[in-house]
Parts: C-alpha cells; structure tokens; sequence
C-alpha cells in the first residue's frame, strides 16, 4: 500500500486538555490525518471523558476528520448530537447498543461514516450482516477505557481474520472498507500492525507523551518516525 493511504490519528485523550485546541493544531500541521476523540461514559467503560461540546470546541482548530469513538452505552441518543457537533466518522461498540443495524444505519443518515469497535474477546461475525453498513472496523488492541496500556499481540492474528473478511467484501462489492486499530500503537510495533492488514493507527500515549514539553518539533519527530515505519511496509 501506498505509504499515503496509511493514516495516523493521534487520540487526543493522551493530549494536554488544558490547551486542547492549540495541541490539536499542532499534531495536524505535525501531519495528523485525523483526529481521535475518546467518549468516555464511566458505565460501558470505567472512565469519564468527554462530548460532543468539546467535539464542536475543536471543529474550528481543524478541517481534518474528527474520529468519533464511542464507549458509551446506549449509543443512539448521542449520535445525532455528535454528527452536529462535527464528527465525522463514528465508531461505537456492537455490545453497547440493542440493535447494531439500526445505530449503524443512525450514523450514515446524520451524515456520518460508521463502523463497529472489536474488543480483545469480541467475535468479528458482528459485522458479518451488516457490512454495507459499515465504512470502518476498529479493532482494539487494549482493552478500552484508558490510555498508556500495552499492545496485546493476539489482535496481530485478529487484525489478519479481518483483513482477509474486509477483502473478500471488497472483491465482492467494490467497496474498500478501513481497518483501523487503537491501543499501544508506537514506532516499534507500527510496521508489523500494518503487515498485518491495518491501514489507520490510533495512538495517543506514543505521540502526545513523546520527547520533552520544551520541544515544539516533539510531535513532528513521533508522527515522522510512524511514517518513516510505514514506509517500509
Ligand atoms: C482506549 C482509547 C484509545 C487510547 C489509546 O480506550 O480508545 O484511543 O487513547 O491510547 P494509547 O495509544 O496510549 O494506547
Ligand atoms: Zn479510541
């Protein structure tokens, strides 16, 4: 794949909240494709984040894609407000909603792109009949609700079963339908993430944790070193 069809969205859960904005535009002009933004609701996972009032705070600071990812439940209530806030993709987990063709399809009629969150242990057949639904899979690497956690190896293996489910609908359709993946994404583990069939990385410790605070090219060096990664691939 070509190196620019990767893309790169740093989770701005791990950004410094206190200037959001600012920290938004840097990673964008460090060359951010997207931007991913965490919904937290302390009920479908143990952590409280943030809305769709800091999804509209931050639409002006870019004309990137905001990466909506859902970890609430019930899903639908939100949806609609997120789609007016700015969003444009949004991902929610199928364990989170009682009828996952009816919230995928609540998505796309907002004017979204949509897709289905995989847990570590969530079986991939939950998109099986809803594929023309879906504009992207995001497989979790970690188990969701917190930033800085470790890659689990085993999703290298997911990530394959999926890609081959993803090709398989796009030789059939014509449609190319993204992988993404989020959870311990870093320079050193990049490049075999994305031999295994992964074209969009989350990361946020990796890049908004990265060298010192004083150093205003820290974010242009990480995202240069991912993509440096994935031009070998
Ligand atoms: C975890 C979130 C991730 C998180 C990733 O529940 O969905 O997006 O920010 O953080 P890192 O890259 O630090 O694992
Ligand atoms: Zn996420």
């Amino acid at each position: 794949m070509h190196p620019k069809d990767f893309v790169i969205a740093p989770s701005i859960l791990s950004a410094n909240f206190a200037k959001l904005g600012e920290e938004v535009a840097n990673v964008i002009a460090s060359g951010a494709d997207w931007i991913h933004f965490d919904v937290m609701d302390n009920h479908y996972v143990p952590n409280l984040t943030i809305g769709p009032l800091v999804c509209e705070a931050i639409r002006p600071c870019t004309t990137v894609p905001i990466d909506v990812h859902l970890m609430v439940k019930p899903v639908d209530r939100i949806i609609p407000d997120f789609a007016e806030a700015g969003a444009n993709i949004i991902t929610f987990h199928p364990e989170a909603t009682e009828h996952v063709d009816r919230s995928l399809s609540l998505i796309r009629d907002s004017g979204c792109q949509g897709g289905l969150v995989f847990n570590p242990a969530t079986p991939l057949e939950f998109m099986d009949h809803v594929m023309d639904k879906l504009d992207i899979v995001l497989l979790m690497s970690v188990n969701p609700g917190f930033g800085g956690q470790r890659f689990i190896p085993g999703t290298l293996a997911k990530a394959r079963l999926a890609r081959a489910k993803l090709d398989a609908y796009e030789k059939a359709s014509g449609r190319r339908i993204r992988l993404e993946i989020d959870g311990g994404v870093n320079p050193a583990n990049i490049a075999e993430i994305a031999r295994a069939g992964v074209d969009a990385f989350v990361a946020g410790s990796a890049i908004f944790g990265a060298g010192k605070d004083s150093d205003p090219q820290r974010y242009n060096t990480v995202i240069g070193a991912l993509r440096n990664e994935l031009a070998k691939v």
